[in-house]
This record gives structure tokens, sequence and C-alpha cells, in this order.
């Protein structure tokens, strides 16, 4: 079946349209349209994201990546009957507020004859809410002139099943899931596809976050995860060690949460009145992602002694990550029947593929979607 899936939760606008077959045991995807704008350079300007400015954008690249998507997958798109009135009347009111995509949307969406879709999936939350808002809107609108129901998904949700995309062997619960990203840092023990307990949780900053906000220190650009990464490798492979070393919080705490805005604290008052040379720059980076994967290895090895754990999902924007891979493998081969799970790069950091995964996994459970109107929730939970 062909699911298309629409990510709007911050500041990519990304659509995709993914083929999915098989069982709960072994699905199968395959991508056959996939478009993302991503906002970075929009954002880059003011250091991090801004909810509404979000949204505009997201408003304005919406029909533009759709209709990559389309392309992609159908090659050429057919011009299909008029609308009828009350259809029109209902468009109208789906985005009363937001008259510049009713326009787009009128012209350049609703004219097409109806693709060969088989289900709409949209992320839900958390996230933006403006930004989440629009997407479901569009979610709705579409929903609407092909007649289908839409599937709300939980991004987090999308994020842990983000390597489902290559994987060829069945996925093995119980499993636990490290989720790091700009915006959350979790550890959830995933008991079966559904069944969620989030164990531990950052009391604070995510470390994606922390990772962004000690860029900004460095007079480094956001987002900053990438280039302290590259710097941190960059020292590491002269053979240096740094001279000095910042604290990692919370790592004796005993329990499973996280924070990071005290790390983040030390690595400023360690720059204060400092010049900021090319060297500082690496050593800082080195010594700040030691700590910030460091707590993350620490609590994720307690966790796995804790809870009995057969596979070991680490998904998010930060699982990009060349130092938490490195160290996440060597935590995996020491601990016999145990599966690490990594989601290819390019489904690391936001995207819609992981969203229409999420929805088939849904189907194959038996969610048959919904017609009503449906809510953004910023900080919807794994666990609710
Ligand atoms: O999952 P994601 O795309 O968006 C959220 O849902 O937050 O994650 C983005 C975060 C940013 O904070 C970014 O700096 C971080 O992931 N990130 C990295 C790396 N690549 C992206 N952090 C550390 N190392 C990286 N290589
Ligand atoms: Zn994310």
């Amino acid at each position: 079946m062909k699911i298309l899936s629409i990510e709007t939760s911050c500041d990519e606008t990304a659509i995709s349209i993914l083929e999915a077959e098989g069982g709960l045991q072994t699905p199968t995807f395959n991508i056959l349209g996939n478009a993302l704008i991503s906002q970075v350079d929009i954002h880059k300007e003011y250091g991090g994201v801004y909810p509404n400015m979000a949204r505009r954008e997201h408003a304005r690249n919406l029909v533009p990546v759709l209709l990559s998507t389309l392309k992609q997958t159908f090659n050429t798109l057919e011009t299909g009957p008029e609308l009828g009135g009350e259809i029109k009347e209902k468009l109208a009111d789906i985005f009363i507020k937001e008259p510049e995509l009713l326009v787009f949307f009128m012209k350049d969406i609703a004219t097409l004859k109806r693709p060969q879709i088989d289900h709409i999936a949209v992320t839900a939350g958390p996230g933006l809410e403006p930004a989440l808002w629009v997407g479901i809107l569009f979610a709705q609108a579409l929903g609407l002139i092909w007649d289908l129901p839409i599937f709300p998904i939980n991004h987090m949700e999308g994020h842990i099943y983000s390597p489902l995309y290559h994987l060829q062997s069945k996925l093995a619960f119980p499993a636990l899931s490290l989720l790091v990203s700009g915006g959350h840092t979790e550890l959830v023990y995933i008991k079966d596809f559904g069944d969620y307990k989030i164990i531990g949780r950052t009391r604070d900053d995510a470390v994606g976050e922390a990772f962004d906000k000690v860029a900004r220190l460095l007079n480094l650009p956001y987002p900053g995860g990438p280039r302290i990464s590259a710097l941190a490798e960059l020292h590491r492979s002269k053979g240096l060690k740094p001279s000095f070393e910042f604290p990692r919080p919370m790592i004796n705490s005993g329990d499973f949460d996280f924070s990071y805005s005290g790390l983040k604290t030390s690595v400023l008052y360690k720059l204060k009145g400092v010049e900021i040379t090319e060297d500082l720059q690496e050593e800082t980076s080195h010594a700040f992602e030691d700590a910030a994967v460091g707590v993350l290895i620490s609590k994720t090895t307690r966790a796995l002694d804790e809870y009995d754990a057969k596979t070991l999902i680490v998904a998010g924007g930060v699982s990009q990550n060349t130092y938490l891979r490195s160290e996440l493998e060597k935590l995996a081969t020491t601990r016999d029947g145990l599966t690490l799970l990594l989601p290819e790069i390019s489904l690391t950091t936001d995207n819609a593929v992981m969203i229409a995964i999420t929805a088939y996994i849904r189907i194959l459970k038996g969610d048959t979607g919904t017609r009503e109107r449906i809510r953004a929730n910023g900080n919807l939970s794994l666990d609710a």
C-alpha cells in the first residue's frame, strides 16, 4: 500500500510517499517519493527556531513539497474534475486561518486528478504547535478531496521506527530506545509495538539543544551538533586529549533522567573572557562531546542492566553523531543477544518517511485513522 506522510513539527517541511508491504514481523518499505525543504538557513540568523516563523514557512512550502513528492512517485500529474461547491466550502473552512495556503492549495492541488494513495499520515505532536497545525490542516484538506481518513502520528514514535526502513530481520521485543534530538532526550522501554514506558527524560535541556547552545558559545553556526561533532573528531584524529574536563550531570543520580543545562553553563564559564581560537573550538568540542555522550552511554548501560531488552534502538538527530555511534557499538558488543539498531543517516533527523513507517505499523495493528478534526499537541507523550 502507498502511504503519504506529512511532517512539519519543527523546521523541516517534509512529505513522502512510502510503499509498505508485509506483516508486523518483517515489514518492507520502499520510498517512492520524498521531498523536504529545510528552514535551517532562515532560523540560522536567529540562532534557533521561532514557532510562528516556522508555521509561515511550512504554509509556503507544503504545496511545492507535495508537488515534488507526487512527481517523483507518479511522473506526470493529470488534471482532475472540478471539485463540488460543498467541498470547496469545507476547504475554505479548513484553511480559514491560512488564506495564503488556501490559494496555493486551490490552484495547484485541488485541480489534480486523485493520485493512487491508500492512506494519509501526519505528525500530530510533539513539536511546535503552530508548525504542527499547518501540517495537520494540510493533511485534512487532502483527506477531504481524496476521501481518505488521516492517521495522526507521534513524532517520537516515528524516530523509534526510523531504523525499520532497512531492517531485514524481525524487530525483537522488549526493546529499549534512547531518543536524542533537539527537543528530546528520553529512554523508553518498549514492550511491544505501541506499548511504551518512558523510564528517563531530561529535566531541562535536550542533548541536541546543548550541542546547539555550546556551538553558539563557540561562535559556530546553527545547528551546532554536526559542527561540534566534526571538530571533536578532528581533535581526536590528531591524537589529542582535552586538557580540561566538563562535569557529567546526573551521572550518578541513580535514575535514568538527564540534565544538560548545567553542562552548557560549565562551558559558558570555561569560555568567559577567553578568545575563541580554532584550537579552543576543537578542544572544547572534544571535551563537551565526551561529557554529553558519556552521560548518554552511562545511563543507557544502566537501563540495559536493569531492563531486559533484546534490541537497543537509538534515534533522533543526535543519533547521527559519530562518537555516540562508535560508543554504542562498543557497548552493544559487550552484551550477548542485544541488537543495536540505528537509522541510516538520512533518517536520523526529522523526515516524513518515519511518519509513514509508523502509520503502517498502526494500520497493521488495526488502526483505521480518523475523519474527525485532529488536534496538534506540542507535548504529546509516548506513554500518555
Ligand atoms: O531529530 P531532529 O532533526 O529534530 C528534533 O526533533 O529536534 O534533531 C536535531 C538535533 C539538533 O539539535 C542538531 O544539532 C542535532 O540534532 N544533531 C547532532 C548531530 N547532527 C544533528 N548532534 C550531535 N552530533 C551530530 N552529528
Ligand atoms: Zn525529531
